[in-house]
C-alpha cells in the first residue's frame, strides 16, 4: 500500500473518507460533502446506528452528486479525547474496511478538530502511521490466493493542508513502522526457516543502517563461560548464537554509556527433555519474539537516526530433546560464576537470559538493561493479553517504561519482586535452581531468577508471553505477530534518552 500526502481536493474515483465527531457532528469537510450529495451523509447516519463514536464506521455506497464509489464516515468520538492513538486507530480501521470492501484507491480528509490536541499536520501523520501498521500481512507462503482474497487497497491519499509538513512528520513514524514490520516478519517465520544462525543473519541486515553487528559462536561463548545458554542449545542440530548489536547515535554525548536491550531468542521451544504436550506446541516458533523485538527496536533507532547509544543483545538457541540434550538435574555454570540446577529443561528462557544479561552488563556497563522475553505461561494466567508483566529493581525506569507503554498502546503492569520469592529459587545442590518447584507465582519467580544475573544494574524485565502474538485483529495490529515492545522501546528512548 502506497501512502501519499496531498492538498485537499474532491476526488473523482475510488473512496472518500471523512471524519465525524460524537453525536453525529460532521467535521467541516464532511459538511461540504454532505452538501454536495444533497444531505446523503446526514440521511445515511439517521438510517443507521452510526453515532460518530470512536469505533463507529459507516459506508455510503454509490453516492449521487459525486463521482466516487463510496464515502466512508469514520467516528472519532469526543474531541478532547482524540489523541495520537485515536488517529492511528482510525487509520487502521479505514484500511481494514477498504481492504475487505475491495477498494483500490481512497482519499481521506484530515483537518484540525476543534478541541482536540493534535494539529492537522500531526493528525495526518498519525492517521497514515496507523493505516500503514494495519496494512501488514505475512503472506509469503500463500501461493494459491485468488486476487479477491488479497488486500485491495493500493493507494491511500491523505489530504491535508501543508501536505509536505505532514509527510515530514510521518517520516520518523514510517521508520518505526519499517522496524515493526521487520519484527513481525521474523517472528512469523516458522522454525525451519528461522533458527539461531539464520536469525542472526537477518539481524546483519541492520548493518546497512549503520548498526555494528557481531555474532558470537559456541566456541566464543564457551570461552566466556556461558554454560547456562549453551546448555539449552546442546540438544539441537542448530548451534546457538549470541547476537550483539550496537547503534552509536550519540558519539559526543557527555554520558556515553549505552542503554541496553536484551531479548530471549528461543527459535523453537519444545521444552527439551521436559517436553511440552503436542497441542499448541507450534506456538513456540514465536519464543524468539523477545530477540525479534530487540532487533526491531535497534532498527527503529538506527532507521530514524536516534541520538542515543544503544546496545541490543539476543540469546539465540533452539530448545530440543535429543541424545545430546541437557537433562533434568544437570548443573551448569553460568558466565556470572553462579551454578544452576536445571530441574526443568522447559524453563530455558531464564537460562539463556542469565548469560545474556550478565554479558551485557559486564561488557557494556549500560545505563540500564531492559530484557524482553516470552518467559512464562503464568504471566498469561495473571494478565491475559492486554498488559505485559513488568518487573524492575528501579522505580524511575519502571515509571518511564509504563508511561512509554501507555503512550504507544503497549501497556505494562508492574509486578512485585521480593526476598521471599527470591528464596523460592534456592537450590539444595547448586547456587540457584531454574524452577521453584511450586506453581505459585510462576512469572515472579522467573523474574527473581533473572534478577540474580543483573549484578544490580538498573534493570527491567518484560514478560511478553501474553502480548507477543494475537489471535484477533486490533485497529493497528492484524492478528499474528504483534511486535509488542518495538514501539515502546523506541518511545522510551525518544522521551528520555536522546541527546
Ligand atoms: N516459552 C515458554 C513460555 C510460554 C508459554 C510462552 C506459553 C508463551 C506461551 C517458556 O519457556 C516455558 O516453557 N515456561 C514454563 C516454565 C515452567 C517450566 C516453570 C511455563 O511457563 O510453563
Ligand atoms: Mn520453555
Ligand atoms: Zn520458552
Amino acid at each position: 500500500m502506497k501512502i501519499v500526502f496531498a492538498e485537499p481536493s474532491v476526488p473523482r474515483s475510488g473512496s472518500l473518507v471523512v471524519m465525524v465527531l460524537d453525536d453525529r457532528k460532521l467535521t467541516p469537510s464532511a459538511q461540504r460533502i454532505d452538501k454536495i450529495t444533497s444531505g446523503m451523509l446526514t440521511r445515511a447516519m439517521n438510517a443507521s446506528r452510526f453515532k460518530g463514536r470512536k469505533d463507529d464506521m459507516l459506508a455510503v455506497l454509490a453516492p449521487s452528486g459525486l463521482d466516487v464509489a463510496r464515502i466512508v464516515l469514520v467516528g472519532l468520538g469526543k474531541p478532547d479525547a482524540i489523541d495520537a492513538t485515536a488517529w492511528q486507530n482510525a487509520g487502521g480501521r479505514v484500511v481494514a474496511h477498504l481492504n475487505s470492501a475491495g477498494e483500490s484507491a481512497a482519499q481521506v480528509e484530515i483537518e484540525k478538530i476543534d478541541g482536540a490536541k493534535l494539529s492537522a499536520v500531526e493528525a495526518a501523520a498519525e492517521f497514515a502511521y496507523g493505516a500503514r501498521l494495519r496494512s501488514y500481512r505475512f503472506d509469503k507462503y500463500r501461493t494459491k490466493e485468488k486476487p479477491e482474497q488479497k488486500p485491495s487497497l493500493a493507494t491511500l491519499t491523505v489530504a491535508v493542508n501543508r501536505p509536505t509538513d505532514a509527510k515530514k512528520n510521518f517520516a520518523d513514524l514510517d521508520k518505526v513502522a519499517d522496524a515493526v514490520f521487520f519484527t513481525r516478519d521474523i517472528v512469523s517465520e516458522p522454525a525451519n526457516v528461522i533458527y539461531p544462525e539464520t536469525l542472526a543473519e537477518r539481524a546483519r541486515e541492520l548493518e546497512e543502517l549503520g548498526v555494528v553487528v557481531e555474532i558470537l559462536k559456541p566456541k566464543d561463548m564457551k570461552k566466556l563461560g556461558m554454560g547456562a545458554l549453551l546448555g539449552v542449545g546442546q540438544g539441537s542440530e542448530h548451534a546457538p548464537r549470541l547476537l550483539v548489536m550496537q547503534w552509536k547515535g550519540a558519539p559526543a554525548a557527555k554520558d556515553k554509556r549505552p542503554v541496553a536491550f536484551v531479548g530471549k531468542g528461543v527459535t523453537f521451544d519444545t521444552g527439551g527433555i521436559s517436553i511440552k504436550p503436542a497441542g499448541g506446541m507450534e506456538d513456540m516458533k514465536w519464543d524468539m519474539a523477545g530477540a525479534g523485538v530487540v532487533i526491531g527496536a535497534m532498527r527503529a533507532l538506527a532507521g530514524r537516526k536516534a541520538k542515543v547509544n544503544a546496545v541490543g543483545i539476543g540469546g539465540l538457541v533452539e530448545n530440543m530433546p535429543s541424545g545430546t540434550a541437557q537433562r533434568p538435574g544437570d548443573i551448569v555454570t553460568s558466565m556470572s560464576g553462579q551454578t544452576i540446577e536445571v530441574l526443568n529443561t522447559d524453563a530455558e528462557g531464564r537460562l539463556v537470559l542469565a548469560d545474556a544479561l550478565w554479558y551485557c552488563q559486564d561488557r557494556f556497563k549500560p545505563r540500564f538493561m531492559v530484557d524482553l522475553a516470552t518467559l512464562t505461561g503464568a504471566i498469561i494466567v495473571a494478565l491475559g493479553s492486554e498488559y505485559a508483566g513488568m518487573y524492575s529493581n528501579d522505580d524511575n525506569l519502571a515509571k518511564q517504561l509504563a508511561a512509554a507503554g501507555d503512550a504507544v498502546g503497549e501497556k505494562l503492569w508492574r509486578m512485585p519482586l521480593h526476598d521471599t520469592y527470591d528464596r523460592m529459587m534456592n537450590s539444595d545442590a547448586a547456587d540457584i535452581k531454574n524452577i521453584s518447584g511450586s506453581r505459585d507465582a510462576g512469572s515472579i519467580t522467573a523474574a527473581q531468577f533473572l534478577k540474580r544475573f543483573t549484578n544490580d544494574v538498573p534493570w527491567a524485565h518484560l514478560d511478553i508471553a501474553g502480548t507477543t502474538w494475537s489471535k484477533k485483529d486490533a485497529p493497528t495490529t492484524p492478528k499474528g505477530a504483534t511486535s509488542f515492545g518495538v514501539r515502546l522501546l523506541d518511545r522510551l528512548v525518544a522521551d528520555h534518552y536522546e541527546e
